[in-house]
């Protein structure tokens, strides 16, 4: 008579692998809630406004390539992206007292002026004036944009 062998013995095998993957699981939950809770903290307002003006310089460019560069066209614009270049400081606070930065932003309202005074009245004329504006934005991040 010979004894009947024991039961084969469970491999643990699957059970480590659930919980590897559950605890990666939950750390992924943990990160993201962590992330949200950091990015609910930070400041929205710079990157806003920058998106924003970077939506009107857009709509100028999207204008140029569909050939409609009528001042009721392209005023709008100019004239949102002139508020909101008096909000360069305000959006920056950190830095508004750095010279530089005053005179990138300042650059930037004598462009965004100088076109309003004497708005583009063909499409080659907004391509200039948008490059004049582009310039100072650049100018701007060349210094301050990581
Ligand atoms: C006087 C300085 C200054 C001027 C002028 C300026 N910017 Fe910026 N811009 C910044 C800084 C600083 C950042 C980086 C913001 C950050 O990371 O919080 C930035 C970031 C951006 C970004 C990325 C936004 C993001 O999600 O972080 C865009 C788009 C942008 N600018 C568009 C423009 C456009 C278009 C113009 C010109 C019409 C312009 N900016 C003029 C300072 C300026």
């Amino acid at each position: 008579m010979s004894t009947p062998d024991p039961a084969p013995r469970k491999s643990n095998g699957g059970r480590y692998l659930f919980l590897l993957i559950l605890g990666l699981a939950l750390g992924v939950i943990a990160t993201v809630m962590v992330l949200r809770a950091l990015d609910a903290r930070k400041d929205h307002f710079p990157a806003a406004l920058m998106e924003v003006q970077g939506w009107h310089m857009g709509q100028l460019k999207g204008a140029m390539e569909q050939n409609r560069c009528s001042a009721s066209d392209v005023m709008p614009h100019l004239q949102a992206l002139r508020a909101m270049s008096n909000d360069l400081e305000p959006a920056f606070p950190d830095l508004r007292d750095d010279e530089r930065f005053k005179s990138a932003a300042a650059a930037m309202r004598g462009a965004v002026d100088k076109a309003i005074t004497a708005p583009p009245l063909s499409c080659e004329s907004l391509a200039g004036t948008m490059k004049a504006i582009g310039d100072t934005c650049k100018g701007c991040h060349r210094d301050f944009k990581n």
